[in-house]
């Protein structure tokens, strides 16, 4: 019998094609990209998958994990694990697989449209000439803040937590923006101080000192809603907050708070607590943008993400080791030996010529 890779959303052609390349039958459970995937359909679906790809949007927890007996492993078409319960699959034996690396430079993109949006108020501020929506020129047009430095000749402040892969690519382009750079990331103390252009700053002073300050950090228990009302207190009301890492990170029912009476100025988000709900007034909030999860939204991007989930994914069906796995103790795991030797009674009986 044919083995089967389940795709929960349709991924780019690119990836698709190297998903074909297997020999497996792959099958899409939701060919319309636009479309989400209902529950009941997923369930379904996976009874048959022995690989899995995955989409953020599809809640891969302990019920689809049991419903998929056969499942070898899964490959995420994203670098956040955030729709994953990896606990669970490690305990079940089951390798998942994620795609660092290739959206760095994107989401540091989309970072900076947010920041120039909300300083800027480009959404609005855009028009529709077709609609009449067209406003005269006039001095007080629109008048947003200088994302750099300004006429004032100050220096404006970033600072960004977690000096990963994005936040370090966030920095750099500060820098075209003859920026002040701080950053704050407990586990790249040494890459922080070692770099020329930006400073190390306590957790703190970065809240107190900053005048953008955006979120890299990777979600943890330590992250996970690190801005509460303690910190949007802390900030100048006339700074920014950017996330497009992780909604939980920060209290969205604090910020709404924060942005109504202006503890800040503005924030601009890209993520959300329960997307696409909002916490109750956040849209409401006219010192805010938003933005439906779009950091790694090119579409060079999008490509290199889909080839690189599906060669996972086509190394996870020939149970091979698979390249960017997150959970790697899977494979010294006794569960996860005897869940080949259940799924691939040929390797048994190899293994038993061979001894
Ligand atoms: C990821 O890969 O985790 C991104 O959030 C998707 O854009």
């Amino acid at each position: 019998m044919s083995l089967c890779i389940v795709v929960t959303r349709r991924i780019p052609d690119a990836g698709l094609s190297v998903l074909r390349s297997s020999g497996a039958v792959i099958r899409v459970v939701q060919p319309d990209p636009a479309a989400g995937v209902e529950r009941a359909e997923l369930l379904d679906a996976v009874r048959d998958a022995d690989v899995l790809v995955s989409l953020l949007t599809e809640r891969i927890d302990a019920r689809v994990l049991s419903a998929a007996s056969k499942l070898r492993g899964i490959a995420n078409f994203a670098v956040g694990l955030g729709n994953i319960d990896v606990d669970e699959a490690t305990r079940l034996g089951i390798p998942v697989t994620n795609t660092p690396g290739v959206l760095t430079e994107a989401t540091a993109d989309v970072t900076w449209a947010l920041m120039l949006a909300i300083a800027r108020r480009a959404p609005q501020s855009t028009c529709h000439p077709d609609r009449g929506e067209y406003q005269i020129w006039g001095r007080e047009l629109f008048p947003g803040e200088d994302p750099g430095r300004g006429p004032d000749s100050e220096r404006r402040t970033l600072g960004v937590i977690g000096y990963g892969r994005v936040g370090q690519a966030v920095a750099r382009r500060a820098h075209a923006f003859d920026m002040r750079v701080v950053a704050y990331d407990p586990y790249m103390h040494d890459t922080i101080d070692a770099s020329r252009d930006v400073s190390w700053c306590d957790f703190d002073d970065l809240l107190r000192e900053c005048d953008f300050v955006s979120l890299h950090a990777l979600l943890t228990d330590e992250t996970r809603q690190m801005i509460g009302e303690r910190e949007l207190r802390m900030m100048k009301d006339s700074a920014f907050l950017i996330n497009v890492a992780h909604a939980e990170m920060v209290d969205e029912h604090v910020l709404v708070r924060a942005l109504n009476e202006r503890w800040i100025a503005g924030a601009a988000l890209d993520v959300f607590e329960r997307t696409p709900a909002m916490a109750e007034g956040l849209a409401l909030c006219e010192n805010a943008v938003f933005a439906p999860h779009i950091g790694s939204a090119s579409h060079g991007t999008r490509n290199r993400m889909a080839v690189m989930a599906a060669t996972n994914a086509v190394a996870l069906l020939n149970l091979q080791h698979a390249p960017n796995v997150v959970n790697p103790i899977v494979y010294e795991s006794p569960v996860h030996v005897e869940r080949l030797a259940r799924l691939t009674p040929w390797l048994r009986a190899t293994a038993a010529e061979v001894v």
